[in-house]
């Protein structure tokens, strides 16, 4: 196969989040620069309805991670979309555990129809979309850089 992208080991998504674990790993650095960004974008939307996308969502720390004490996260609903069932479920429990009733997640492969069904966050006025790349989403999802 002369294909590269067909001879790359395959991504194991749920050992990606351990270095989460190390507050000083590169990636918990990184998560404070996304959380950060989120929270500024959800400082400079107007008062009403935010409804929220986030594709390739992991464990769902980035976003609802931002919302923590944040005044706006009492207006935001939405969906994260992850297809690592694992993944998924750590993202729903952090949900719960966050109280955030009005956001779902689905356990989907965000390029397929499945993702957003039933969903109207295209609708929205204030819409938040977070999509810190992935491997194999970028093979797919344009512009989603590899890697994260
Ligand atoms: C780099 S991690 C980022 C996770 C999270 N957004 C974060 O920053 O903590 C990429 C995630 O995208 C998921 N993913 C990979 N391909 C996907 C696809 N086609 N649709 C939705 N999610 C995908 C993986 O399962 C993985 O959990």
């Amino acid at each position: 196969m002369s294909d590269v992208a067909t001879r790359r080991p395959k991504q194991d998504w749920v050992a990606w989040h351990a270095a989460y674990d190390d507050p000083n790993s590169a990636l918990s650095w990184r998560l404070a620069v996304i959380q950060a960004r989120i929270r500024s974008v959800l400082d400079g939307l107007p008062d009403g309805l935010i409804r929220a996308v986030s594709l390739c969502a992991g464990q769902g720390r980035d976003l609802i991670g931002a919302l923590v004490g944040h005044p706006r996260r009492g207006d935001l609903s939405g969906r994260l979309v992850e297809p690592d069932p694992h993944n998924a479920a750590a993202a729903a429990r952090l949900v719960r555990e966050s109280s955030l009733s009005r956001i779902e997640v689905v356990t989907a492969d965000a390029v397929g129809t499945v993702g957003w069904q039933g969903s109207s966050a295209w609708r929205a006025n204030g819409l938040v979309a977070v999509r810190t790349g992935s491997t194999s989403a970028s093979t797919s999802l344009p512009g989603c850089p590899p890697g994260g």
